[in-house]
């Protein structure tokens, strides 16, 4: 949905104009100036005219810092892409029907789904948080597999239940399963006696429709990630992730980082992950149509036969299922999706000439948070700020999902980008982080890291009070 958007332009201009001391003097070209005919080059006068960074997407950012920031076109689409992004985003918020035996090109719904639009999980563009006491788990979802690798060293899907569990099923077909959450209270401390309690969460899956779950099945919950400048992240070169990696810890500061080398389905050929919690997606193109597929039982031409388990069709052929054509959904349409979720805006910081947040950037290089979470990437011809790697950590035992997924072991995690993190709580109305929502603030994200990332948490919590308060504070400014 963009709304407002003259209104961000000129809120830009303002801002710009504020900016940069160059450009306050000629303030009659700021007039005329929007982000989206701020040239290269003025933009690189721009940055370069700041000491500190306010475009985290370069010249894919906008001014938006309300609950639709995460919303924005890139303001680079041409007229034809605009009017594909529109299209994009109508089927980005369809609410899919179930399929009926009339010629409806938007249905097929199931039979087992999570949700029934892309929106519904990746709210306002954003992310998804685990379900409250007595709610069902709608914006997020549990992979599922069994020991082993497939052919293509793929986790092994569940013969029962496929590698995804989905708790919904269309009306008169019996449900996969249902998910519940408990907690355990994980007690600790920082240095100056401030006591702490995290909340681990259990996972128990019960009624199951289709027989037996494997009695070694693993599961991996995972929240729907925000969708700002994931196109950004894909025009990041492979050489340049690449050069980040250090399996064997060479320059002993105790952070590896490892790149995931995934299936590509189309191009048949293993390729670097870049998305999803564990980069276990190699393009946005086939995680788009892995979504559409596992989230929602929509066929595209990528994935143009339904998730269905043996136990599963047996039983289907006993109702009246029908699907909505093959594939549900044509090219034309997946490709808008895919025009859509690569070029969403990344919202600019907000307040960085506030002291205690200069400050709080300082503390976040000192005690190495940004190893993992690199600052500056080239992605194609501009330098955007993601705050990742792309690569996967060993985050230790507290946060393994235990897992493997292609690559990734049982406890290594992709570092989670942080630009948008400080406008989570606007947007969705939320601010519980991590790949599973089990942090309930930024400070509990922080100490849930382990691993290689251990020693970074437990320098800040040898943190005086204040210090700690900047850091978050820096956080909520990106
Ligand atoms: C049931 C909730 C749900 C629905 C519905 C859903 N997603 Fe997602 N989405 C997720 C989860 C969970 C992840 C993380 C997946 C992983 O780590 O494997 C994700 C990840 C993504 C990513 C990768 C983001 C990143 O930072 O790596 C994209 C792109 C995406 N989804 C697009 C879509 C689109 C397009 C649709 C509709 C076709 C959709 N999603 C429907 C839950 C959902
Ligand atoms: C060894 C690499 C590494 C270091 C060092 C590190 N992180 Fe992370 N960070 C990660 C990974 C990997 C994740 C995702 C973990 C997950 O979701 O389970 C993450 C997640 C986060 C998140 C939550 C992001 C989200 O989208 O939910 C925040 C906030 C964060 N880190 C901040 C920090 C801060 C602040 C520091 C320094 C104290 C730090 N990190 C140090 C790797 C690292």
């Amino acid at each position: 949905m963009i709304r407002n958007s003259k209104l961000i332009n000129l809120l830009s201009i303002v801002f710009l104009s504020q900016l940069s001391g160059c450009y306050g003097s000629n303030s009659t070209n700021i007039a005329n100036t929007t982000l989206e005919n701020v040239s290269n080059n003025e933009a690189t006068l721009l940055k370069s005219s700041q000491s500190k960074i306010l475009l985290l997407g370069g010249n894919v950012s906008t001014f938006d810092a309300s609950e639709d920031a995460f919303e924005h076109a890139s303001p680079k689409l041409s007229e034809e892409e605009k009017i594909k992004f529109k299209e994009g985003e109508e089927l980005f918020d369809l609410e899919w029907e179930v399929a009926s035996t009339s010629e409806s090109k938007k249905d097929g719904l199931g039979p087992f789904f999570n949700s029934n639009s892309c929106v519904s999980c990746h709210l306002a563009d954003g992310r998804g948080r685990p379900p409250k006491d007595g709610e069902e788990m709608r914006t997020m979802l549990l992979r599922l597999s069994i020991p082993g690798k497939g052919e293509h060293n793929e986790p092994l899907a569940s013969h029962n239940y496929g590698g995804q569990l989905q708790g919904f099923s269309i009306p008169e077909i019996k449900q996969e399963a249902k998910v519940s959450i408990s907690y355990q209270d994980i007690k600790g401390s920082f240095s100056d006696g401030e006591i702490y309690i995290l909340k681990k969460p259990l996972y128990r899956i019960d009624t199951p429709g289709y027989g037996l779950f494997e009695k070694d099945t693993m599961i991996s919950p995972r929240v729907a990630n925000q969708m700002s400048g994931l196109g950004l992240l894909e025009d990041i070169s492979e050489k340049d992730i690449l050069a980040l990696e250090d399996i064997d810890d060479r320059d002993k500061d105790g952070i590896s980082g490892k790149a995931n080398y995934v299936w590509d389905q189309e191009n048949k050929k293993f390729s670097l992950g870049r998305f999803g919690w564990k980069s276990n997606q190699p393009t946005i193109r086939q995680q788009v149509a892995g979504a559409f597929l596992g989230d929602m039982g929509i066929t595209t031409p990528i994935f143009s036969s339904e998730e269905i388990t043996t136990p599963q069709e047996n039983y289907l052929k006993t109702t009246k299922y029908v699907n909505g054509g093959t594939p549900e959904l044509d090219e034309k349409g997946l490709d808008s999706v895919i025009l859509y979720s690569k070029n969403l805006s990344v919202p600019a910081r907000r307040n960085i000439n506030d002291p205690e947040i200069i400050n709080g950037e300082r503390i976040f290089s000192s005690i190495s948070c940004n190893k993992c979470h690199i600052t500056n990437m080239n992605s194609k011809e501009e330098v955007i700020h993601p705050y990742t790697d792309l690569l996967l950590h060993d985050m230790g035992k507290d946060l393994a999902d235990n897992r493997p997924d292609f690559m990734a072991s049982g406890s290594e995690w992709r570092t989670a980008p942080l630009w948008t993190i400080g406008l989570f709580k606007t947007v969705n109305k939320h601010t519980n982080y991590m790949h599973d929502g089990r942090a309930n603030n930024l400070t509990e994200a922080i100490l849930w890291h382990g691993g290689e990332a251990n020693d970074s948490k437990e320098k800040f919590k040898q943190l005086p009070k204040e210090q700690r308060n900047e850091l978050i504070k820096f956080l909520n400014s990106l």
